[in-house]
């Protein structure tokens, strides 16, 4: 199959030298995009900035902000089978974006911000029959946040996290996840490496697409 996984945060810019961002490390998603490869998918992964080497055979395609991850999403969607959203982008950007480096005299502590387009909403129309996965970081309701997440974006099946666990979410080599699909079927995962978390998810995408290892 043609699998299309996002990682890793957005970076909305202030000026050149300061941004809104988030503290997705990309471990989750490069694990995707890496057992993707090794079961012999076809994959490209639209990265955001991350300090992780780049997976072997895989097309990486690396952007910075919620804007350009839209972009290169839309771009590589005709292709793909299955699209694997375990971005975290960015809620909120900037209203202006300055071009030269704001000066503390000159900054009365407000910052506007605006709505960044929500991707996933974006391409609901363009969906057809290729499956969509999202995840869902949670610090609270985390089921029932993540069922409603599932049903606004158009998803078929959601991976939620509970990101107020240590070992859980961000930055960590280990997920507690939980997926949900539109059945209704609620299935907890144990304290598990991404590694284990990317291998089982790849299993369960190959077997709702109906497909096997040539
Ligand atoms: O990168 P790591 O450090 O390994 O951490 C992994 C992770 C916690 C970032 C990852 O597992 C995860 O949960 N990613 C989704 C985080 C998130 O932003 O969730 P959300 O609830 O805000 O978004 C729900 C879904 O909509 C996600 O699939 C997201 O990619 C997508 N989205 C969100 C905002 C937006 N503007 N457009 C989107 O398409």
């Amino acid at each position: 199959m043609n699998i299309l996984v996002t990682a890793g945060p957005t970076r909305e810019s202030i000026d050149p030298v300061r941004f809104i961002s988030n503290r997705s490390s990309g471990k989750m998603g490069y694990a995707i995009a890496s057992a993707a490869h090794s079961r012999g998918h076809s994959v490209r992964l639209v990265s955001g900035p991350v300090s992780l080497p780049v997976p072997s055979g895989v097309d990486v395609v690396s952007v910075e902000s919620a804007a350009q991850m839209h972009a290169a999403v839309v771009e590589s969607l005709p292709k793909c089978n299955v699209l694997i959203m375990s971005a975290a982008v960015a809620d909120w950007r900037p209203g202006t974006v300055n071009t030269r480096k704001l000066k503390k005299h000159t900054m009365d502590g407000c910052l506007l911000l605006e709505r960044t387009t929500d991707i996933l909403q974006e391409i609901r129309p363009l969906k057809g029959d290729r499956l969509f996965v999202g995840f869902a970081a949670e610090t609270h309701d985390v089921i029932a946040e993540a069922e409603r997440k599932l049903k606004e974006k158009g998803l078929d099946l959601i991976i939620a996290n509970d990101v107020s666990a240590r070992d859980s979410g961000f930055a960590v080599d280990t997920n507690r996840v939980t997926l949900i699909d539109t059945r209704g079927n609620i299935e907890r995962w144990p304290l598990l490496s991404k590694t284990e978390v990317a291998k089982r998810l790849l299993e369960r995408v190959e077997r709702s697409c109906c497909w096997t290892r040539p």
